[in-house]
């Protein structure tokens, strides 16, 4: 085609004349032969240059108030080399580069804006390990719509998230960033953040593209150490890592983001694998894919490429459609093409897909629709927002301990409140908190408490900071507390000890903070002591369990946590969270989770300690708090009957649960259904959440949940790696946490 022809008027008339007669279909009707047409036009016009630009995604700077653009950035979009930015956001930020990309470049192509916006983009939710432990799928969903809200608002038009990864390591700095150990729970969720964050609309203005991230394998890296190589059998991969994806996919996500790590020797980013035979051929994805950060340069460290042309090669064969700050496709993928090495189709592909996703979100129509200083000013930090934060840091809180009923106070007590992160608004809010503020927005507990008690009531002392080793100032903390009715100690970690490149050897409390807790705990022996932990992994609390009357897990709970924790100490929210991860007795015992294997020589609950079993010398197998577990200030009563014992491809079994609040508060329950397949072709985990339904009861009230269980509950991958239902013997139980005993069982028949 003679360029000369295609002067930018007459260019732009001929993609406005496009656009416009698409404008007059909602730009989300990616399958309409309209919008094909719309999309080989605009194609057609586009330059190998330009269509290589499409693939290339670069980072806005970092000032102390938010992201700067750099102007080698601006050169690179009026060049046409520039398909996204991540890490720029607001609407005068965004409108100011897009107006290059639309104003300046030959064809106007807008650019899309990226972000991780993870857990909440100003109003910052509890991390997601932390709504994870909410089960509350439409608390979550509608955590990710706020988040979705602010972020549009602010010029994003797409997020990393939801980070899918399952992790079964505490050691992993990134546990604090998925929904924990459990392939079901995950999956649930998964498809919930996805619903939140995209919507019923792609084309409205309010809601953004997701990306199910880190395909795949992340989070078992070896040691827990991030970005460490991961060796997953088969058997695992099929049944455990790839279901929560699917789940995304499932879920209509937009986008997926490549894994740092290799998985079983090739690395994610230029795995065809994973990209080509499992998402788009297995799974009929129709998005587009993006690496992660320099993850395509880094198939050079893995020793995989033998430079960055190399690289670029395997990336984008293998399906990765964007490079994230590789700078590799804009370097050599004209090189590549010339000497036969990818092909022009290929990156005509992944040109087309990132092109798509920009109709689907109506940019053609108004690339400027996002950006809208307006709109901004009136969504971020919404009174509801607030509100739905604090019912959600109140929601993903676990009580792990409550001796003698020690929660909930009584306003009328006075309070000892020590330990660093009892006034912290730093760390509160966790890692990955986008556009949060660490600066004084966030509700710190000490915050959280004069809601509820005078201030005369709260005596406060720090008493040791989060990590240092140097001896605290321990003696005023006590001098602090003689006077106190109740001791409350904030302990925890600091927001860097998890997220990204943040693994840790020890999953003990950092710094001096158990040597704090035994010292208030011999000072005080008559005294209750209520220790509140903000930590973004499963901890080592093997010690302090026994040293405290109570133990509330609040993760990170974001801009409203201390609120949210003040409403559980006091009672008025009654604590529902479970946990969706284990808490290991020690470190030693990791990987541990609720549903391994039996192994050949399982131990005998009776004799935990017999020779030649598989167990240790030196602690019990199980854990110290389960998957599933936590703790209400009421008490749940469960009777559990089911309609049949026989099932068959053709029928169900109706499992009916009666849960009678016996206690003194209303409260919500988690009602969670575990089924165990005793024998199949290839080994059964000793146990599988299949269901769990969250339901509020009033004290002295009972609800029935049901549960109906069909063959497609009792699916696995076989062998062959065919989803089957096999025949045989099951057994179940109903309950409010993983370690109960089965109660049913049924058969399986054949037909
Ligand atoms: C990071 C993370 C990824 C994130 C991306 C963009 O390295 O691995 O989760 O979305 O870069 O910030």
């Amino acid at each position: 085609m003679n360029n000369s022809f295609f002067t930018p008027i007459c260019t732009k008339l001929l993609v406005f004349v496009c656009c416009f007669s698409f404008a007059q279909k909602k730009t989300t009707e990616v399958n309409s032969q309209l919008f094909k047409l719309q999309i080989d036009s605009l194609m057609s016009l586009m330059t190998l240059e330009e269509k290589i630009g499409q693939t290339a995604m670069y980072s806005g700077g970092w000032d102390k108030t938010g992201p700067t653009i750099s102007d080698h950035n601006r050169t690179y979009i009026r060049e046409g080399n520039v398909g996204a930015m991540l890490n720029v956001y607001s609407a005068k930020a965004t409108k100011n580069l897009q107006k290059i990309a639309v104003e300046e470049t030959r064809l106007g192509i807008p650019l899309l804006f990226g972000y991780d916006v993870i857990h909440g983009h100003r109003t910052i939710f509890p991390i997601n390990l932390g709504m994870a432990a909410s089960w509350d799928l439409e608390l979550i969903k509608q955590s990710a719509r706020i988040a979705a809200e602010e972020a549009s608002a602010e010029g994003i038009h797409w997020t990393f998230a939801p980070m899918v990864d399952i992790a079964r390591d505490p050691r992993w700095g990134r546990i604090s960033e998925g929904a924990g150990e459990d392939v079901y729970l995950g999956s649930q969720i998964a498809k919930a953040y996805v619903k939140g964050f995209q919507g019923d609309d792609l084309a409205a203005n309010n809601t953004v593209l997701a990306c199910a991230k880190h395909f795949a394998g992340y989070g078992a890296a070896q040691a827990g150490r991030d970005y460490h190589t991961v060796d997953i059998g088969t058997n695992e991969l099929w049944n455990t890592y790839l279901p929560p994806f699917e789940a995304t996919v499932n879920a209509g996500v937009a986008t997926f983001m490549t894994a740092f790590n290799e998985l079983n020797g090739i690395p994610a980013s230029g795995n065809n694998f994973l990209f080509r035979e499992v998402l788009r051929d297995t799974w009929d994805f129709k998005g587009f894919v993006v690496s992660d950060y320099t993850a395509i340069n880094e198939m050079i460290s893995h020793g995989f490429a033998t430079n960055e042309k190399d690289a670029a090669r395997l990336a984008m064969n293998a399906g990765i459609d964007m490079d994230m700050m590789g700078n590799v496709n804009k370097q050599y993928l004209k090189e590549l093409i010339t000497e036969e090495k990818v092909t022009k189709q290929t990156v005509d592909e992944a040109c087309r897909k990132i092109l798509e996703t920009k109709f689907k979100l109506g940019l053609f129509d108004d690339p400027y629709r996002y950006s809208n200083a307006t709109r901004e000013k009136e969504t971020i930090y919404k009174k509801e927002y607030l509100d739905a934060a604090r019912k959600s840091a109140a929601a993903a809180s676990v009580l792990l301990k409550n001796d003698n009923k020690t929660l909930p106070i009584t306003p009328d007590k006075k309070i000892a409140l020590l330990g660093p992160l009892a006034k912290d608004e730093e760390s509160i809010i966790g890692n990955w908190a986008a556009a949060g503020d660490r600066t004084g927005k966030a509700v710190s507990i000490y915050e959280g408490l004069l809601e509820y008690v005078d201030k005369r009531n709260i005596l406060y002392a720090k008493g040791c900071t989060i990590d240092s080793t140097e001896a605290g100032n321990f003696d005023q903390a006590i001098r602090i507390a003689k006077d106190a009715d109740i001791i409350l100690l904030a302990m925890g970690e600091h927001y860097h000890m998890s997220g990204e490149a943040a693994s840790r050897t020890s999953i003990k409390l950092p710094g001096l903070q158990s040597e704090f807790i035994k010292k208030v705990a011999a000072e005080f022996p008559d005294k209750p002591i209520v220790l509140i932990l903000m930590n973004g992994r499963p901890l080592d609390l093997s010690e302090e369990h026994l040293l405290v009357d109570a133990m509330l897990e609040t993760w990170f709970p974001g801009t409203m946590g201390g609120a949210g924790i003040a409403d559980i100490l006091f009672g008025t929210y009654n604590p529902s969270a479970k946990l969706p991860v284990t808490f290991p007795r020690t470190i030693g015992q990791v990987p541990i989770y609720y549903n391994m294997k039996s192994t050949g020589r399982p131990i005998t609950p009776s004799h935990p300690s017999e020779d030649y079993k598989s167990n240790y010398l030196d602690s019990p197998n199980t854990p110290l708090y389960t998957f599933g577990y936590g703790l209400s200030y009421t008490d749940f009563e469960y009777e559990v009957t089911a309609n049949s014992t026989v099932l068959t491809p053709l029928s169900s079994i109706q499992v009916t649960a009666e849960i009678t609040n016996t206690g003194d508060y209303d409260g919500e329950e988690i009602v969670q259904l575990y089924i165990h397949d005793k024998v199949r072709s290839t080994t059964p985990p000793v146990k599988e959440l299949k269901g769990f339904q969250k339901v509020f009861i009033k004290k002295g009230e009972s609800k029935k949940v049901i549960f109906t269980i069909t063959t497609d509950d009792l699916k696995f991958y076989n062998q062959q790696l065919k989803q089957v239902a096999e025949p045989g013997e099951f057994e179940f139980f109903v309950g409010g946490n993983s370690e109960l005993p089965y109660t049913h069982h049924f058969k399986l028949e054949e037909k």
